[in-house]
């Protein structure tokens, strides 16, 4: 069965769900954001896992255990920084994308649930990050998904109305005709 997309307005460290989605930088040793906000959470064992984990390149992803977090587990992603867009920021951040989703099938996971990755501190222009999360979350559903959640928890309702707007373009009106909780 196809997975369930939803698009809510929530802090990601509030969810149940098998895997939350960081937006680390290459240390992955934390910061601010999410990635603050997720290690908070998380508690001290999180930044002592990450800490043998020896960084992560931009585009790739690394998961670890969640910790004090109601999540199973923590997918740390390293998304670009935005620097105008000719800098092969695009096919990074898709790789971002991919790359947790490949981790995602590889543990078997069952629900996902991202931030808007690079769209903070990072300065990714937020329509194209989302264009780009639509993307390849339509590319992945089209390789065949074992998810049957895939949650996208936008930080502020003007941050969910793109998301929404940009989620109904790629996929067409109907993806938010079932009545899931907190979509139109
Ligand atoms: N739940 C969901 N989304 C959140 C939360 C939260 N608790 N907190 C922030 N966001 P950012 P980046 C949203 O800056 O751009 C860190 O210092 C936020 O509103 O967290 O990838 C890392 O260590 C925005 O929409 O990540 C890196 O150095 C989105 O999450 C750097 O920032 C991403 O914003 C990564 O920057």
């Amino acid at each position: 069965m196809r997975p369930r997309i939803e698009v809510i307005e929530a802090d990601i460290t509030s969810l149940s769900v098998d895997a939350v989605v960081n937006a680390a930088n290459s240390t992955l040793l934390g910061g601010g954001g999410v990635d603050g906000a997720i290690h908070r959470a998380a508690g001290w064992r999180l930044r002592e896992e990450c800490r043998a984990l020896g960084g992560c390149r931009t585009g790739d992803a690394k998961v670890t255990s969640g910790h004090d977090l109601r999540a199973r587990c923590v997918i740390h992603t390293v998304g670009p920084v935005w620097k105008g867009g000719g800098a092969g920021e695009a096919a990074l951040l898709a790789s971002c994308y991919r790359r947790c989703f490949e981790i995602a099938g590889d543990r078997q996971f069952a629900s996902i649930a991202f931030p808007a990755i690079s769209a903070g501190a990072y300065g990714y222009p937020l329509q194209e990050a989302t264009q780009i999360a639509a993307v390849q979350t339509r590319n992945h559903l089209e390789r065949g998904s074992d998810l049957d959640r895939i949650v996208f928890a936008c930080f502020g309702e003007e941050i969910r109305e793109v998301y929404l707007a940009t989620f109904e373009d790629i996929f067409g009106p109907d993806l938010f005709s079932t009545a899931i909780p907190g979509t139109p």
